[in-house]
């Protein structure tokens, strides 16, 4: 027997040991008289539509495994938006469909050389996590004092090592859409050879003039992926669905990196009920506005000024105040996302808790 004479501890990769934790949505405290809420994951309090729990209890099949590649769910979405089913590929969440693209467009090579990947920052959080793990370098381009991505700086930050550019739209966690117009003439400027990804885990929530179509953007541009989700508007977070689509010279890499089974029986059968229901889901996602734009008008009316919230949630800039604002609303039993340094996200609840936060910021007072 090999014997090796190496005392120390098991320690991952270097570039997992040096990974920024995900710090998932706190749940709320508890405080007397209030009943808690979580505003703080971007979830939808209104679940899903009914469809969705019939189609699960008729389920017989769980003790076989599930479609290896969601063929199911693909067909049903293909036929919705009028795409090749081959272009789509079904994840795990859109961070298990973003995880395919990253897996499969960057990483490390073998001259020790670092794919790039751009995203704005701040971004949705898990970017770094995927980016990194995947042995790829991050890039990020800081975004602009009104929350909104800096396309110009994005464009200047791409090199001969970029391979992926990420785009949110609407950004998460400061709330921006994209508009259509300035992302075509953003891909006009964008070498072919550099993938990018829309990400639109929010597109239902969207109420712009000028709305990235996305579909149509890939249909035109061979190197463009969109990203999407049944965690938002469909109200799935739970069951880990969502899926990218892209032309085949994209997708037949997906395919390869892509975990078979990645989808379960329940969440493909669940994502296809709300799709049959779509326009419940759509009147959900319409109160959800309605209550977003109720928030949004009584805190300009209180005097605060955010950015414009085209998701489920609003962004409050509070900088060095972020703490502070956050412990208070934990106080009145709201759970909110608090990005030190920076600013509070708050997710559009239910009606009661929209309610106590608009309360909260209507009362609130910043210490001098
Ligand atoms: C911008 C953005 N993209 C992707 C995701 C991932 O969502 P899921 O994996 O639940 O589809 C989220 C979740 O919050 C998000 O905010």
């Amino acid at each position: 027997m090999t014997m090796f004479s190496r005392a120390g501890s098991i320690t991952p990769r270097e570039s997992v040991s040096l990974l920024p934790a995900y710090a998932a949505g706190k749940p709320p405290r508890a405080a007397e008289g209030l009943t808690p809420y979580k505003l703080s994951s971007n979830e939808n309090p209104l679940g899903p539509v009914p469809a969705v729990a019939h189609a699960m209890a008729a389920v017989d099949t769980l003790h076989r495994y599930p479609h290896p590649n969601a063929e199911s769910l693909r067909a049903g979405l293909a036929k919705l938006l009028d795409v090749p089913v081959e272009d789509i590929v079904a994840g795990t969440g859109s961070l298990g469909a973003l995880t395919q693209i990253i897996n499969a467009f960057a990483g490390s090579n073998s001259d020790g050389s670092q794919d790039e990947v751009i995203y704005a920052w701040r971004s949705f959080e898990a970017y770094p996590i995927v980016v990194r793990t995947a042995g790829a370098k991050d890039v990020t381009v800081p975004v602009a004092a009104d929350g909104r991505h800096d396309l110009e700086a994005m464009l200047a930050a791409i090199t001969e090592q970029t391979k992926v550019l990420l785009l949110c739209t609407p950004n998460n966690p400061t709330g921006p859409a994209l508009r259509h117009s300035e992302v075509e003439a953003f891909l006009a400027k964008v070498p072919s050879d550099v993938v990018v990804v829309i990400d639109e885990a929010y597109q239902e929530f969207v109420r712009t003039e000028d709305p990235v179509d996305a579909l149509a953007l890939y249909r035109s541009h061979p190197n463009v992926v969109v990203l999407r989700t049944f965690s938002k508007a469909h109200g799935l977070a739970a069951l880990r669905v969502g899926y990218s689509i892209a032309g085949q010279e994209i997708t037949r890499h997906l395919r390869v990196v892509a975990a078979p089974f990645s989808v379960s029986t329940l969440a493909e059968v669940a994502a296809l009920a709300s799709l049959e229901h779509l326009e419940q889901v759509h009147e959900r996602v319409d109160s959800l506005v309605a209550e977003r734009d109720r928030v949004t008008s009584a805190l300009a009316e209180a005097g605060w000024k955010i950015p414009e919230a085209q998701g489920n949630f609003v962004w409050l800039p509070l900088g060095e105040k972020t703490a502070a604002f956050a412990e208070a609303a934990g106080l009145q039993a709201l759970a909110v996302r608090g990005f030190p340094g920076e600013g509070v996200r708050v997710t559009i609840g239910e009606v009661e808790a929209n309610d106590r936060f608009i309360e909260l910021c209507r009362t609130y007072r910043f210490e001098a």
